[in-house]
């Protein structure tokens, strides 16, 4: 229930443990920023689709709770705390923490850490569009500030995979949104080459659930709240 792409990582939702994913290298000449690898590797595929190699770096990938806890004191310190809640998630409660988040920069001298640029146009923006398609989105938009807990952040992707990033891409949904929509119905994705993908949700009762999953290909994540998301692809 606490781990898989789907975990909900926030100010309610505490990370509950430290990520038991492999992480790797966000971007190989970049060796200290590291990420889940099924994440790093659809990274690097979206960041080639869209012509973005020289143009975007990575900022800032996995933290450690030692790590963040340094970002939220020093961005405390020099930029107040109105600032520092707005664009810093309270130690235990990032999303860096799982591995499945990045941050994203367009290349300059000197980047932002807490806020790097990453515009509209360029690369930047070939990667924004593209980003679903490869499992990704951003993560803090600003019209869901108020369920999110954290500004607009237009640098700051999350994988979820596909088709769920396509899912909540279409309806609009932020990630705290999808995992309740996914609870009312089961919910189908059209892919490419006439396959398609169904979403379930299943509760978790007690400390054991016993999952009768589909034949075929399928994927279970927790969701860090009360259950299962269950991912069936069909052809
Ligand atoms: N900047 C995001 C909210 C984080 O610190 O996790
Ligand atoms: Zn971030």
């Amino acid at each position: 229930m606490r781990s898989g792409p789907l975990v909900l990582v926030n100010r309610q939702h505490p990370l509950a443990e430290e990520p038991r994913q492999l992480l790797t290298a966000a971007d190989e000449r970049y060796p200290n920023i590291l990420l889940e690898r099924q994440a790093a590797r659809l990274l690097a595929a979206c960041i080639q689709a869209a012509g973005g190699a020289r143009e975007i770096v990575p900022v800032s990938g996995w933290r450690s709770q030692a790590e963040q806890q340094a970002i939220w004191e020093d961005t405390l310190q020099r930029r107040g705390e109105a600032f520092t809640r707005q664009y810093v998630a309270v130690p235990g409660c990032s999303e860096h923490q799982t591995g499945l988040a990045i941050d994203l920069g367009r290349a300059a001298r000197e980047i932002d850490f807490i806020r790097p640029d990453f515009p509209e146009e360029g690369a930047c923006g070939r990667f924004r569009r593209l980003a679903p398609r490869y499992g990704f989105i951003q993560r803090y938009h600003r019209e869901k500030e108020s369920l999110t807990g954290i500004a607009c952040e237009p640098w700051h992707y999350r994988y979820v995979g596909t088709p769920h990033a396509l899912l909540m891409e279409r309806e609009g949904l932020c990630l705290e949104e999808y995992l309740d929509w996914v609870q009312t119905a089961p919910r189908t994705c059209r892919l490419e080459h006439g396959r398609s993908a169904r979403v379930f949700y299943m509760p978790c009762a007690g400390d054991e659930t016993e999952l009768r999953l589909p034949e075929g290909c399928c994927q279970v994540s927790g969701d860090n709240r009360n259950g299962f998301v269950v991912t069936v692809w069909e052809v």
